[in-house]
């Protein structure tokens, strides 16, 4: 009966042992992880990740030699049949003790050296000549907004782009973070939540905390699509609030900046009129902003001054592509079948009013 329970036991550790294994080995399944911070894509990346590499070989020598002892010494003094008398008992062995004291003491603060230097170097102020750009964190999306002198939009304001922040390489971005919430059109309560913005192959990971301003540096190498993504419990829709690090030359991101700058022009197909004029009489005004366009004016919901700009390329948090107008479709006929809990009304819209919003917003470069 016993051995039977053992056999069971026994059978069930192999069987949990087999599992580990096999999520260990599909967790190594990304031959391409555009997320990864093991393979940084500027100076404040590979900063943390200069730090990681050592920290981890110390605390991996640190796990075999404790667990090994550990195994070790359950081996080597386990019970065995015929041996039952009581082993010799020890209380205390001082010179072991202070041994285990101190050797564990020496070796955190070797790791503390080059950990505290990594902090405060990360958290010097940005350099001069910096790009500065306040992020938001919304309920579930980002904002970028730009906000140098030489960044404004024709109606004064900074640029702003949401969900895809566009950067020069080579130039260090200063980011102010900031968590954002409010009623939208009024009733829909978008919450000031903790949010964590993260893009591991750029930056390390900060939180965004309602009612304080945090910073961070990131600065990209090489131009390229570089995804981000928010790294805290945020509510419904906290694993699809994602976001993109388009990173230009200089010179494309200078002439990015002067289209940005200018204000969006009035379409001249009248298909894309009629969408115009559904935007400005219908509810889209009261949260959203199109620059040039007299009383798109919300600031509650993305900004679409540039929405069509082939570089931005996503909305909605990356879940639609900007390029692809059936997208688009299916996001105005029912935005939370794509992005649960949405802060999007549905409108009930026709699929008329659909296609003529759809020309409209895809006259927007
Ligand atoms: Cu925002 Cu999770």
């Amino acid at each position: 009966m016993r051995s039977e329970k053992r056999r069971d036991v026994r059978a069930r550790g192999l069987r949990v042992a087999g599992l580990a294994a096999l999520a260990l080995l599909l967790a190594a399944c990304a031959p391409h992880a555009t997320q990864d911070s093991l393979k940084p894509q500027g100076p404040y990346a590979r900063e943390i990740k200069n730090l990681f590499v050592p920290v981890f070989w110390v605390a991996a020598a640190v796990f075999f030699l404790v667990e090994g002892g550990f195994v070790y010494i359950l081996l080597r003094y386990r019970h065995r049949k015929g041996r039952d008398r009581m082993p010799a008992q020890t209380h205390g062995n001082t010179r072991l003790e202070i041994g285990w004291t101190i050797v564990p003491a020496v070796v955190l603060a070797a790791v503390m050296v080059p950990t505290v230097a990594t902090i405060f170097d990360l958290a010097r102020k940005p350099p001069a000549g910096a790009l500065n750009v306040t992020v938001e964190g919304r309920q579930w999306w980002w904002n970028f907004k730009y906000t140098d002198a030489d960044m404004k939009n024709a109606a004064g304001g900074p640029i702003a782009t949401p969900d895809v922040m566009v950067i020069p390489t080579g130039r260090p971005v200063y980011l102010s973070l900031e968590a954002m919430g409010g009623l939208i059109g009024g009733t829909n309560p978008d919450f000031e939540v903790i949010h964590s913005f993260w893009v591991p192959e750029l930056a390390y990971k900060q939180d965004v905390v309602p009612g304080r301003t945090n910073h961070i540096l990131l600065q990209a190498d090489h131009t390229g699509t570089y995804f981000g993504q928010c790294a805290e419990f945020c509510g419904l829709s906290h694993g699809l609030m994602r976001f993109r690090v388009l990173a230009m030359t200089p010179a494309d991101f200078a002439t990015w900046a002067s289209q940005e700058k200018q204000g969006a022009a009035s379409p001249t197909d009248p298909f894309a009129q009629k969408g115009m004029d559904f935007f400005l009489n219908g509810s889209c005004v009261q949260c959203h902003t199109i620059t040039g366009l007299q009383g798109a004016g919300g600031v509650s919901a993305p900004d679409l001054t540039h929405y069509a700009n082939p570089a931005h390329s996503c909305a909605a948090s990356c879940a639609i592509d900007t390029l692809d107008p059936s997208q688009l479709s299916r996001w105005l006929a029912n935005p939370a079948a794509i992005v649960p809990g949405s802060k999007m009304p549905n409108y009930h819209l026709s699929a008329d009013q659909i296609q003529a919003l759809v020309a409209y917003l895809r006259s927007l470069t």
